[in-house]
């Protein structure tokens, strides 16, 4: 063993993308996809400077206490809810996630997942309007679809004409959308926020597109409304209880399932593990963004953090 820090990559990937931490760290790379269990995932963590991770792992407050030597936490993904944020920050560990280098790709899929029906003229709804939302709401000029949104706030108006949509409140969203995309976040207020209240406000001809996260729909809902012919249909990327899928929407023909692949393009992928290794190496001080991980999540703890970039 040196004294380099230590990185761990729960999960194979681009071996070519991981070599580059070789120069400055000690790597350990799974070899397979292994679903670790907490115990199992603290004894990984344990002696290591930095972990990129996927959304399988869940780093909570007790991974955390057991991880003393740990600096930061490189997820591979642009959500985030698999991670304790604020327990991390109160450790002094910094976080950074995949922002951006999936947008187009997920804005792509998104719209291969669903395509099936005619849908010029058409009404798009957004649910949540980030930089995801943003790039398929883009889209929806070229199939001649009128675009409405609803966020926590409005878009800047250039922002509003770039996207050509109109903000709108939830309720108009759920009454209007032909095809009503969710793109939000898991969060606490985002959990089941499509529900029964929800889904019975929705146009019978409706079709529900989840490539957010599962848990942001309650699937058990869901599935009765559509057994119901509440709405059309529904095309889902993610499932609460993932890898699980709630039994009753396989029961059902009008579902299009897929297993949470909106990002798995091999160009976004190599994309994203690069930024995850880019963060790691700029939070010990190397490489091109060397002192300024590019995605961090709680950039205050930059501040203390103090790495000791070795010269
Ligand atoms: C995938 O779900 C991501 O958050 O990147």
């Amino acid at each position: 063993m040196t004294d380099r820090p230590r990185v761990w990559v729960s999960r194979p990937t681009f071996p070519d993308i991981i070599a580059r931490l070789d120069e400055h760290f000690e790597v350990t790379a799974e070899a397979d996809e292994i679903k670790f269990s907490p115990a199992e995932l603290a004894a990984k963590m344990a002696d290591q400077d930095a972990v990129i991770v996927g959304l399988k792992e869940r780093v909570g407050a007790a991974e955390i206490a057991a991880a003393k030597r740990l600096r930061i936490v490189a997820n591979l993904s642009v959500g985030y809810d698999n991670l304790d944020l604020a327990a991390l920050t109160e450790a002094g560990i910094a976080a950074s996630n995949t922002a951006d280098v999936l947008n187009e790709s997920v804005a792509d899929y998104t719209w291969a997942l669903w395509l099936g029906m005619d849908v010029r003229g058409r009404t798009l709804g957004i649910l949540g309007m980030g930089r995801i939302g943003q790039a398929i709401a883009r889209r929806a000029a070229g199939f001649d679809m009128p675009v409405i949104y609803h966020n926590r706030s409005a878009l800047p108006p250039q922002i509003e004409r770039e996207c050509n949509a109109r903000y709108v409140d939830k309720q108009v969203l759920l009454r209007e959308s032909d095809f009503l995309v969710l793109v939000v976040p898991l969060t606490a207020e985002s959990r089941h926020a499509i529900g029964p209240a929800e889904l019975v406000m929705m146009k019978r001809t409706a079709v529900l597109v989840n490539v957010a996260r599962g848990g942001i729909v309650d699937d058990a809902a869901l599935a009765a409304a559509l057994a119901r012919g509440d709405l059309a249909a529904a095309a889902l990327d993610v499932f609460e209880g993932e890898p699980n899928v709630h039994p009753a929407l396989l029961a059902l023909d009008n579902v299009l399932l897929s297993p949470h692949i909106a990002s798995a393009s091999h160009d976004a992928r190599r994309a994203m593990t690069a930024l995850a290794v880019d963060n790691v190496m700029a939070f010990f001080g190397y490489g091109p963004h060397a002192g300024r991980p590019p995605t961090i999540l709680n950039p205050a703890v930059l501040a203390t953090a103090n790495p000791v970039p070795n010269p």
